[in-house]
């Protein structure tokens, strides 16, 4: 396997004599080296708090890990393992109308027996100056802690769906005509491979996704080691009239106590076409000796509500899930079309610098967008948070400026938020 260019970009120097004033080395974690893997590897399930990993599971990460920049702290005076840890790699994030290159942040561990002595500020900081030197416009990553980030210049971005189901009071109210395709169950091979495939061909539909890789297929497949929930899982796949694939759902059934019936937990469902989705929720909706199912990660505009009698079947929760950071204006926002014409300055404020500027945001008829740093005055101030937050056309503007967090005129405000605002809704599938 080829080392991917970003895993040769050293470490950033001054986290590193940050921390060598702390007396922790900050460097590299080579997967090509065995002590180096195992080390890291384990020390990041730790700091997640999941058991500690069978070789077979440590072979499995390992595979995953040797495609990232692996980044271990070592205390001379803790062992052999980091006491902290992170990784990244450069990945396309889709937009509307196009895509840009990601840093995508992932594994940030500090062990509890070093917390709070500012490694992660460094670990992050470092991130973002090695993504920055890179030349990478974006920063992106999916958080544990909804308050951790901020700080850094993260804006949640791409909000996503959770759905509770009453499958038993919900009822049909889709279509009742013969499907024109055809659903049936997968085998766990099959169903990593289909949701591999439907993923990489859906995710410029939507604005906010990142690419995927094997191992998070074949986790939702119910094919990672480790998987307690493993022999659980079934999958179903929709194959249109000559059949192609258009979607795949990987779930589990969970017995529920006392009643006979169980629980349907979906992991994924990707789809290709509006058939496939109605038909898999069909499937949901209508399956026998269900009466809940639970699903996360959907878009906000899923059409689920709408396919059921009864709405109030269904609890729709809205959270947060990507989280992008903005590190080269121009890069970023020329990366991506919008939904109206503007012509507005913007002032960004961002303490660490990046993406700190007054800036002249002229987006022409048919979307395309052009940025010039300008001395004129600004009409619109906002951090480098909530451009981060508007960036993927899933937060409006306006929403922001009502919370006091981006201000300006009324009505330039209001251009902002309609020309970023994006349709369909952004959607983040996976954690990564
Ligand atoms: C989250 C974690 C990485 C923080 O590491 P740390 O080295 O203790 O953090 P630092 O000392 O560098 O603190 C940096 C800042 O983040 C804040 N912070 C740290 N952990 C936080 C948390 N869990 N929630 C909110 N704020 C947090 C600190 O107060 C500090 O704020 P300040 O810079 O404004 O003073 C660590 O607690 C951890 O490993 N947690 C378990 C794994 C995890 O959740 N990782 C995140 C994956 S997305």
């Amino acid at each position: 396997m080829t080392e991917p260019e970003e895993t040769l970009i050293s470490v950033d120097p001054d986290s590193q004599r940050r921390l060598r004033e702390k007396g922790l080395d900050y460097r590299i974690a080579d997967m090509a080296v065995d002590a180096d893997a195992e080390g890291f590897l384990r020390a990041d399930s730790r700091g997640f708090l999941d058991e500690d990993p069978t070789d077979a599971e440590l072979a499995q990460m390992r595979e995953t890990m040797r495609a990232r920049r692996n980044i271990g702290v070592y205390d001379p005076a803790a062992g052999s393992w980091p006491i902290a840890t992170v990784n990244s790699w450069v990945t396309p994030l889709s937009l509307p109308g196009g895509e840009v290159d990601m840093w995508a942040i992932s594994s940030v561990t500090v062990a509890g027996t070093h917390r709070r002595r500012g490694i992660a500020r460094n670990l992050l900081e470092g991130e973002l100056r090695a993504a920055a030197g890179a030349g990478v416009a974006v920063a992106g990553l999916t958080a544990s802690e909804a308050t951790i980030y901020g700080r850094y210049g993260f804006g949640s971005a791409v909000p996503v769906m959770r759905f509770t189901v009453d499958t038993a009071r919900a009822g049909w109210r889709g279509s009742d005509a013969p499907s024109t395709g055809r659903l049936v169950y997968a085998d766990k091979q099959t169903l990593a491979t289909d949701l591999e495939q439907l993923h990489e061909a859906s995710r410029a539909r939507r604005s906010g996704q990142v690419a995927g890789w094997r191992g998070r297929w074949q986790r939702m497949a119910g094919l990672a080691e480790g998987d307690k929930e493993a022999a659980a899982v079934r999958g179903v796949r929709f194959t249109d009239a000559d059949g192609a694939v258009q979607g795949a759902m990987a779930y589990t059934l969970a017995e529920l106590p006392g009643v006979f019936r169980s629980e349907l937990r979906i992991r994924s469902i990707i789809t290709t076409s509006d058939e496939a989705l109605r038909e898999i929720w069909r499937f949901v909706v209508q399956h026998d000796l269900v009466t809940r199912a639970r699903v996360d990660l959907r878009p906000v505009d899923d059409p689920l509500p709408w396919l059921v009698s009864d709405q109030r079947a269904v609890t729709a929760e809205v959270h947060d899930h990507g989280w992008l950071r903005v590190l080269d204006v121009d890069a970023a926002l020329t990366a991506r079309t919008y939904s109206a014409p503007l012509d507005i300055v913007l002032r960004v404020d961002d303490p660490l610098g990046f993406a700190a500027g007054d800036w002249r945001v002229t987006v022409d008829e048919r979307g395309r967008c052009r940025i010039t740093a300008t001395s004129d005055s600004p009409e619109v101030t906002l951090g480098v948070v909530e451009l981060s937050a508007i960036y993927a056309g899933g937060v409006p503007a306006a929403q922001l400026a009502a919370a006091g967090r981006i201000h300006g005129d009324a009505d330039a405000v209001s251009a902002l938020s309609r020309a970023f605002l994006t349709t369909p809704s952004p959607v983040l599938g996976i954690w990564y």
